[in-house]
């Protein structure tokens, strides 16, 4: 009896923190998608800022952030799907019609606008492309996404995004990027493990 219950309890325990990765699963993809698909022209089109450095460098281009925001999208679509497909799972929806649209975006290309941004003060510092900036390069696309989707669907950040939601993404997501990047240098999609 005691057994089954712990049992659930953990169980229990473990799918908080699925639900924090489930919803934060259209701001994670963007950049994978980013980096397989990106590439040609750079969003500050070669030019510097005062500094003498790029305004945001080779790393950030136009294919890059709209096959990010796009893929990021389609997968909160599968999502979607998936979660209504299988009620039984008890997982969270990104919304329906318009509100789902605004998640979407903002989740996605606020993914990718909070990348953008931690680049321009990467190179203000001095850091070239591709440059390891700790904890910057983890979390930069999270505040991002949580930014643009406060700001698109507030209702729906709120009542998703409890504060304990938050600070399990905030822990968890260094770990997974680490992850994910590491798998993404050593097939040699990407040239640095970070
Ligand atoms: N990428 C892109 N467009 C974006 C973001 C990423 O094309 N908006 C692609 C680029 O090929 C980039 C790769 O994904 O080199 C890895 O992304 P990221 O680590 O964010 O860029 P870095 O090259 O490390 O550049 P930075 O130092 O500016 O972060
Ligand atoms: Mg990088």
């Amino acid at each position: 009896m005691q057994k089954t219950e712990s049992l659930r309890e953990m169980i229990h325990s473990l799918n908080f923190l699925v639900i924090a990765i489930w919803l934060m699963l259209p701001a994670y993809l963007p950049n994978n998608f980013a980096v397989l698909l990106g590439g040609g022209k750079p969003i500050d089109m070669g030019n510097k800022f005062s500094n003498g450095q790029r305004i945001l460098g080779d790393g950030k281009t136009y294919r890059g952030t709209i096959a990010g925001t796009l893929g990021g999208i389609g997968s909160g679509l599968a999502l979607n799907f998936i979660a209504s497909s299988y009620p039984s799972l008890e997982l969270p929806s990104f919304g329906e019609g318009k509100e789902l649209m605004l998640v979407l975006v903002g989740l996605s290309f606020g993914a990718m606008l909070g990348d953008i941004v931690a680049s321009f003060f990467k190179r203000r510092r001095g850091l070239k492309r591709g440059e390891a900036l700790i904890l910057v390069d983890q979390l930069d696309f999270v505040f991002g996404s949580w930014f643009l989707t406060l700001l698109l669907a507030p209702n729906w950040f709120l009542e998703n995004f409890t504060a304990l939601t938050l600070l399990t993404i905030l822990i968890v997501t260094p770990v997974l990027h680490r992850i994910t990047n590491v798998i993404g240098y050593l097939i040699k999609a990407k040239k640095e493990p970070w």
